[in-house]
């Protein structure tokens, strides 16, 4: 054996138990006492005032009969209320402590429930700096016809718009009635009611964990995409969303073929204004979208079948602990690119897939072992450290490995099963691992061995068994990008005239991190890189540009900074200005100026790339 496969196996012996795994660090909820089973929300927002205030009632599921305390997770909530209901709808009040904020968990709120009451109700208030919601004004909106607010409740920000049991392991149902100004639409993770008296009204009937709780509001308008899907965005957007999320009916087809009906009723997407901190966000029945995957040209559209996949695997099949998040990110990487094949073609799909384990190859250098491993160790993972590309390509990479061993057919059924045995509950990595190993490792014997599996959820690194597909077009832009960069082949005589996104994404990426200012320059005179309207080529392209020294993009790399707010796109533009005190105090000038325009979780990670900077001038990039 070789010695990199020996110190892989080593690392296998894990120094927690199963029991451990399953515990959340991140919520002061205590499940195994009693369970939040369905939520109903009375809110208003008051755009002025940027707070939604109201009450939640949460029906309770008392486990032990012991327990006279319903722990919920806050933050920077007021509490104004709290009381038990009655059978008949009585209130009567109870005692409440609203703890000392932890940094990282927020406020416990530890409510006295003697008697086990079935309801209880909290009255409260969210603040203007709550981390899970943002409120723009109209001129930040696309229209400027109305103030718009969005939530992003993943992974733990759902308790900083609502007091809730806020860890993946509890699901519940919910329904709500929202009040706000004329002309204001709202929309949440959830099915739309007739409006009530000009209340709008929700129901979401399926069980579901707090991070998918969602909230949007503004002038919005809706284009059906088919009888069951539509595109909602501010109304100038509307028509070109819908247009490049137009095969989103042929996409829930495949997957339905593929792993079973689509259970929750309508698929609905929200184009968000540019400040979206993420790609996509799964919420149940209304998926939210960064505008930067409207490229023009469907080029990025696999963020849809992305955060459509989690219909099934996050929504339906839930990872208990953000230290299991790779059971939701990387079974749903996997369907992603089935749906892409399936709709796109072979090429596009191995494209996509290769470019995602060239990118993860690469980051996998600069993290931790732990965070190599696809199930961590526990006490050493943040609750939002989850989003490496480990999560979701090493992920995905290990069910191409199943996949490859016991067959499309035998695979594509036992997938089905696992959707559908799991359907509506949250599961730790070894649960899923038993039913693996019942269901298909030792139902087909001699195809994979059970430490090769245990290699992939819990060793660091890549096991040798990780095989790519071959791309004949990626073979020969290997060559062309190296005749670049020996000189042997000039700019101009690059045929990326010929090359689709995926194409210059992958002769992007493996150019040097930072290439000659002479190269960057030849590249930028030839393929005006630095003006792509295409945001997954900006982001490759103008932090090379910015480390070769070619001041000449720093005005582009600025305004693509100051334009998008999705983190993965605009911290690398930050991440290479801070390295040179020059390029550091430039991106923290813009910084300044324009910081009240970002996402309340995108200003914290560009502060700390900042800060981090300032820390070690000298660092490498
Ligand atoms: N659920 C994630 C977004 C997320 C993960 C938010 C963890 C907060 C914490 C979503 O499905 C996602 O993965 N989005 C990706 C898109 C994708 C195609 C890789 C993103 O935002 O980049
Ligand atoms: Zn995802």
């Amino acid at each position: 054996m070789r010695l990199s496969a020996l110190l892989a196996l080593a690392a296998i012996a894990l120094p927690y138990s199963a029991a451990e795994a399953a515990q959340d660090p991140y919520s002061y909820a205590e499940p195994d006492k009693v369970r939040v089973r369905h939520a109903e929300l009375d809110l208003a927002l008051d755009f002025p005032a940027r707070t939604i205030a109201g009450t939640v009632t949460l029906d309770l599921d008392w486990r032990d009969a012991r327990a006279s305390t319903l722990n919920l997770d806050t933050r920077d909530l007021a509490i104004e209320r709290v009381e038990a209901l009655d059978a008949a709808g009585h209130a009567q009040a109870l005692r409440y402590t609203l703890a000392v904020p932890d940094a990282e968990l927020g406020s416990r709120l530890g409510i006295a429930a003697p008697g086990q009451p079935a309801r209880v109700r909290i009255a409260y208030r969210t603040a203007p700096t709550a981390s899970g919601l943002q409120w723009l004004d109209k001129q930040q909106t696309a229209d400027k016809q109305a103030p718009f607010l969005f939530s992003q409740s993943q992974s733990i920000h759902a308790r900083s718009w609502i007091p809730l049991q806020d860890t993946p392991a509890v699901r519940f149902s919910y329904a709500a009635r929202v009040r706000a100004a004329q002309g204001i639409k709202v929309l949440m993770s959830a099915l739309r009611q007739p409006a009530q008296d000009g209340v709008q009204v929700f129901r979401q009937p399926h069980p579901i964990p707090s991070y998918l709780m969602a909230i949007a509001a503004g002038a919005l308008a809706e284009q059906a995409t088919s009888p069951r899907t539509a595109v909602w965005a501010e109304p100038s957007q509307v028509a070109v969303a819908a247009r490049e999320f137009s095969d989103i009916e042929a996409m829930m087809r495949t997957t339905e073929q593929l792993y079973g009906p689509y259970r929750w009723g309508r698929y609905d997407m929200l184009v968000l204004p540019p400040s979206f901190p993420f790609g996509g966000m799964e919420n149940p029945e209304m998926t939210f979208l960064t505008p930067t995957v409207i490229a023009g040209d469907k080029s990025l559209v696999s963020v849809v079948a992305h955060e459509l996949a989690h219909s099934w695997s996050g929504n339906l099949v839930t990872s208990a602990t953000w230290r299991d998040i790779w059971l939701n990110e990387g079974f749903t990487t996997y369907v992603e690119n089935r749906i892409v094949e399936a709709v796109y073609g072979k090429t596009q799909a191995d494209e996509e897939f290769v470019v995602a384990a060239g990118e993860l190859k690469h980051k996998m250098q600069s993290l931790s072992e732990n965070q190599q491993r696809l199930a961590p160790a526990p006490r050493e993972v943040g609750a939002d450290d989850a989003l490496t590309d480990v999560a979701y390509v090493k992920g995905a990479w290990f069910l191409r490995f199943l996949e490859a061993r016991f067959g499309r057919v035998v695979f594509d059924a036992y997938l089905r099963d696992y959707f559908d045995h799991f359907a509506f509950q949250s599961i730790t990595t070894e649960q899923m691992l038993d039913y693996l190993r019942a269901n298909l490792v030792d139902r087909h014997p001699g195809k994979v061995d059970w430490d090769q599996v245990e290699q992939w959820v819990y060793a660091p690194g890549l096991p040798d068994s990780a095989r790519l597909p071959a791309v004949p077009a990626f073979t020969a832009i290997d060559a062309t990008r190296a005749g670049f960069l020996d000189g042997s082949l000039s700019a101009a005589a690059l045929p990326g005239g010929d090359w689709n996104t995926h194409e210059w994404l992958y002769f992007l990426d493996h150019l040097p991190e930072a290439p000659t200012l002479a190269q960057v320059q030849a590249l930028d005179a030839a393929w005006r890189l630095a003006r792509s309207s295409n945001a997954e080529i900006g982001m490759r392209w103008l932090p090379r540009a910015i480390r070769a020294g070619d001041s000449a993009a720093w005005p582009a790399a600025r305004a693509y900074m100051l334009r998008i707010g999705r983190m993965k796109l605009t911290l690398p533009v930050y991440r290479a200005f801070a390295s040179t005190p020059a390029g550091l105090a430039y991106a923290e000038t813009a910084y300044g100026a324009h910081q009240a325009e970002y996402h309340p979780l995108t200003r914290q990670a560009i502060e700390k790339v900042l800060r981090k900077a300032h820390a070690q001038p000298e660092a490498t990039p």
